[in-house]
Formats: structure tokens, C-alpha cells, sequence
């Protein structure tokens, strides 16, 4: 299984905006739909998440809603598919629709929200390092598959462990409370393997600094904030080149 980038920009997951058609707006070699939420129960949480103020993708029936979305991108662009669920089977439905439509699952083991850990989703994973490696080994021999961590304790030993069960990548947001970002931490990551390096991208500058410490390259807020930001970056040489996915 492999997937070409055409460069080695990665639009990073926003929960209730990033939809096939709105990530089509953007040149960046790998974008990145969802988050998305696979079982009943994860389904369950985003209501939650919702009724207090924050966006959410809510789908009457959670798997055919995300089919729906990556039969809309799928041919168009290279994608992967960013997921949370409270089952292992949630997973192996999603690994399934992206294998058929040559995309990449990316196991959510960040989302912070009380909600989505109280359903052993998001970070909770990251939190369980064991539990995650088994997800990644069942989901890994169907389709190629990422994992999103955020900075934390277990951040390192989740990487390791999911690399080992077969991740072909490791997405850090390594966000350090007050706004900046630990380089480092990404550093460390990279030498495991191939590394997406995440938070506070917002200039050129920001992003050739974690092309020195990453293999790729996400944001999120600056696309917010700039639609023309990934355009920007591909000024520079070493964002411009292609990558290849495999696993
Ligand atoms: C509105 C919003 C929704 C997000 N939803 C998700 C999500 O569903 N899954 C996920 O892994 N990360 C999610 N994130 C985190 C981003 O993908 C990214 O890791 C974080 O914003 C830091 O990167 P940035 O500094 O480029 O924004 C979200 C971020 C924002 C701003």
C-alpha cells in the first residue's frame, strides 16, 4: 500500500469543518478529513461536544456518513481520514472504505475533550499506549494507517509502540501549554519514523523550522485564518517536494 504526496504539506483534522469539499480548496499534498466519529458511542460524545458550543461531524449513521464524505474526494486528492472510535470495530470499518478508496486512516489519539475520553477515545488512547498498538496492528494490515498524538508524558512510548504494531506514520501535535511548540519532541519522533510535525505553523519561517525536524509538515488554524497560507509555503524548495506514504 502506498500514497504519493505531491508535496509535504498535510492540512491537519478540524472537527466539524474539515468536509471533502472543504478540503479541496487547499494545495496541500495530504489533507486530512474529520475528525470523524465511527461507532455509536464516539457519536454519542460529539453530541455532547456539541450541545456545549463546539463543532462537531454528527451522522445519523456514522459509517455511511464518512463513506459518503471520502467517495467525494477519493481520485482527487491524496486524503486520510482522521477517526475516533469507542471499539475496535469502528476502526476496521473505517481501514475497510479507506482501503477501497486508496486513502489512509488516521487513528485519533489526541482529542482532549472529557467527552471523548470518557468513551476511550482521543487521547485516552495515547494514555494506553498498549491498547492503541492493538488497535494499530488490526487496522494496519487493511489499509495504511496513521496515528495523531499531542505532547504528553506517554507521547513517546505511544509513537514507539504504534510504529512497532505498523503505523506508516506518526502525526505529533506537539503543542506546549502557552503557544509554543516542542521541536524536540517532534525531533525524537522523527528519528522513530516518518514524522507529520504539528502546531503553531503559521509563516514560512515556522514551517521550514519543522521541515528540519519532521518529514512533513501540517497546520490547521493558520488555514483559518489565511486560505492561501499552504500556497505560501510552497515557496520554499523543500515543502514543494513529493513524498511517499507506504506501508
Ligand atoms: C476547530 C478545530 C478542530 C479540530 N479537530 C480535530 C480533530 O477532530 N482531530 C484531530 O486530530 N485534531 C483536531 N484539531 C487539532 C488540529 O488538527 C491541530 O493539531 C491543532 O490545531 C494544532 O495545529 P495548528 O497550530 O496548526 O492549528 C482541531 C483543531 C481545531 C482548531
Amino acid at each position: 500500500m502506498r500514497v504519493i504526496l505531491p508535496n509535504r504539506l498535510v492540512l491537519s483534522a478540524m472537527a466539524g469543518i474539515n468536509s471533502a469539499e472543504f478540503c479541496m480548496n487547499f494545495p496541500a499534498g495530504l489533507v486530512i478529513l474529520g475528525g470523524f466519529n465511527a461507532d455509536a458511542k464516539a457519536m454519542e460524545a460529539a453530541k455532547r461536544v456539541v450541545a456545549r458550543g463546539r463543532r462537531e461531524f454528527l451522522f445519523d449513521d456514522p459509517i455511511k456518513g464518512i463513506e459518503e464524505e471520502v467517495a467525494r474526494i477519493a481520485g482527487k486528492k491524496a486524503f486520510a481520514v482522521n477517526v475516533r472510535s469507542s471499539s475496535l470495530d469502528g476502526y476496521v470499518e473505517v481501514a475497510d472504505i479507506v482501503r477501497r478508496y486508496g486513502g489512509i486512516i488516521e487513528i485519533n489519539a489526541h482529542c482532549r475533550q472529557p467527552e471523548f475520553i470518557e468513551a476511550k477515545c482521543g487521547q485516552w488512547l495515547m494514555e494506553h499506549p498498549k491498547e492503541l498498538a492493538s488497535v494499530v496492528r488490526e487496522v494496519s494490515d487493511a489499509a495504511l494507517t496513521g496515528v495523531k498524538l499531542r505532547n504528553g508524558a506517554k507521547c513517546v512510548e505511544a509513537a514507539r509502540l504504534a510504529f512497532k504494531a505498523g503505523a506508516a506514520y506518526v502525526h505529533v501535535d506537539a503543542m506546549i501549554p502557552g503557544g509554543l511548540c516542542d521541536f524536540r519532541l517532534v525531533e525524537r519522533i522523527s528519528r522513530l519514523g516518518i514524522t507529520i510535525g504539528n502546531n503553531s505553523v503559521n509563516s514560512l519561517e515556522m514551517a521550514e523550522k519543522m521541515a528540519k525536524v519532521a518529514h512533513l509538515v501540517s497546520a490547521a488554524r493558520a488555514i483559518l485564518k489565511d486560505p492561501h497560507f499552504f500556497h505560501k509555503l510552497l515557496a520554499s524548495p523543500k515543502l514543494a517536494e513529493p513524498f511517499e506514504l507506504s506501508g
